[in-house]
């Protein structure tokens, strides 16, 4: 008799087998977008829609998917929705330029994302993550939300990796702006979902750039006193973000200051997720996470050199690559069509939507067994060349891939195994926590979690 204990199925919303009234599409769409998905787009290669007068094709076939995003990738701008949302934060920054813009500050940037300057950052992310689980140690009654927890843990990391603390002002409060003007500034309005005039003002975003001009103010000053100690003494110029920005060619101040947004915006959160969903999952999944906390026991005394976890803590990595899988931080690639296009029989008309969702693609019944099912074994060395580059696509594909993939993983992976060389992380809520997206996938509610000392 097998006793191997069923795989861990993944919280997710049912997907509706009838289709939305406009009123029920425009409400979920503000609410929680990925709600809006019926079972058609959980198993068909292609859906087509008319939504709001514009075409929209959601493309789940990894070929077409590579076609649009790779091959004919130059007919496909980002999305006018997403740029009004993302913009008026972003301004000039990598993730929302485009065009010669784009072009120009993609290859400043190459410099600075070496393997050799992600590297760099191993041990202060190691120094971080460790001397943050001694914090969350000492929590009254261990008791507290994981979620909130790791966007702390995200957002120490990268200010260490961008600023090397060296920001001016008071660090509390640069961080409770950054936090206010996401969360303001990344609201879907339903006024941008229906196309609404850019006169007529949205609430959040007013609310938003209150607290922008504050922070904008701060990363412009520090900008400035590191640019002096750069020309008075180059020597002590920390290897930070910063000094590689400062450095790169072809980018002006204002846009070192948009990608330091960008940044912060880009990778902080998207980070702390797949953290946070990884800790839940792996706390359903007892089997899973024995197999994690035996390999970080055996593994963890022999490799001081945090460089070499990525590579060697395979099961820590599959656990958060899967956990990528079932909750993509950012669900959804969405793209313009410029002009006609075909692939195959998909007819593809100028000025359509195309959706490449990692959210579907990672969860479509025809390219996955048991989709739903947390089985992070997909992703050990040995399986992972079953996975067709086109079916998994966290950190997206093609020219506009995320730039900071690599600085993620490791990043995550170091971060897993600080938190857990000696902690063990419990779901206490109760219900499952239900995923809603808010530009990322995030639990609603947070994750309610216990944390205790496991050795
Ligand atoms: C788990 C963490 C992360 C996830 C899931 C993620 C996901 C993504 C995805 C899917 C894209 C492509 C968007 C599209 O094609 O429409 C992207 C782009 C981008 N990401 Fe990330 N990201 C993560 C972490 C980071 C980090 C740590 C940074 C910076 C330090 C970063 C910076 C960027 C930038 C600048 C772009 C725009 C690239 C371009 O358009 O050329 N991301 N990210």
């Amino acid at each position: 008799m097998d006793t191997t204990p069923a795989p861990f199925r993944a919280p997710a919303p049912v997907p509706h087998t009838r289709p939305l009234s406009f009123a029920g599409f425009v409400l979920t769409a503000s609410r929680n977008p990925i709600e809006i998905w019926g079972s058609r787009a959980y198993s068909e290669p292609y859906v087509r829609a008319n939504w709001l007068n514009v075409p929209t094709i959601v493309v789940n076939d990894p070929a077409a998917i590579r076609y649009c995003l790779v091959e004919n990738s130059k007919n496909y701008v980002m999305q006018p929705l997403r740029q009004r949302i993302l913009r008026p934060l972003l301004r000039d920054g990598l993730l929302t330029a485009e065009g010669e813009l784009w072009r120009r500050t993609r290859k400043a940037m190459a410099p600075v994302f070496t393997p050799k300057n992600i590297f760099g950052f191993a041990e202060i992310m190691e120094r971080r993550s460790s001397a943050f689980a001694e914090q969350l140690e000492e929590l009254p009654g261990g008791l507290t939300d994981v979620a909130f927890q790791m966007t702390l843990l995200t957002y120490d990391i990268l200010q260490a990796t961008l600023f090397s603390d060296d920001i001016t002002g008071e660090p509390q409060e640069f961080a409770k702006s950054m936090e206010t003007f996401l969360a303001r500034m990344g609201r879907v309005d339903p006024l941008d979902l229906l196309d609404a005039p850019a006169f007529i003002p949205r609430v959040w975003r007013l609310l938003g750039r209150r607290s922008s001009g504050y922070f904008r103010r701060l990363i412009a000053e520090t900008m400035a006193r590191r640019k002096a100690l750069m020309e008075n003494d180059p020597e002590a110029a920390p290897n930070d973000f910063l000094t590689l920005l400062l450095r790169a060619d072809g980018l002006s101040p204002s846009e070192i200051e948009d990608n330091i947004i960008t940044f912060i915006g880009a990778g902080h959160e998207t980070t702390a997720r797949a953290l946070g969903w990884t800790l839940y999952l792996l706390s359903q999944a007892p089997q899973e996470r024995i197999r994690v906390e035996e390999e970080l026991d055996a593994l963890l005394p022999e490799l001081p050199d945090p460089t070499t976890w990525l590579d060697r803590l395979v099961h820590t990595r599959a656990a958060l690559e899967e956990a990528l899988r079932l909750y993509p931080p950012a669900p959804s690639l969405n793209r313009t069509a410029l002009a006609d296009d075909r692939f195959g029989d998909l007819e593809i008309p100028a000025g359509a939507s195309v959706l490449v969702m990692p959210w579907l693609v990672q969860r479509h019944r025809l390219l996955w067994r048991d989709p739903e099912c947390f089985m992070p074994s997909r992703f050990l060395p040995e399986n992972r060349d079953r996975i067709d580059r086109y079916q998994y696509l966290p950190f997206g594909v093609g020219p506009r891939v995320c730039i900071g993939a690599s600085f993620a993983l490791q990043e995550g992976v170091i971060a897993l195994a600080c938190l857990m060389r000696n902690l063990r992380f419990d779901y206490v809520g109760s219900r499952p926590p239900f995923p809603v997206q808010k530009i990322t996938v995030q639990p609603r509610g947070g994750l309610p979690m216990r944390v205790t000392r496991r050795r």
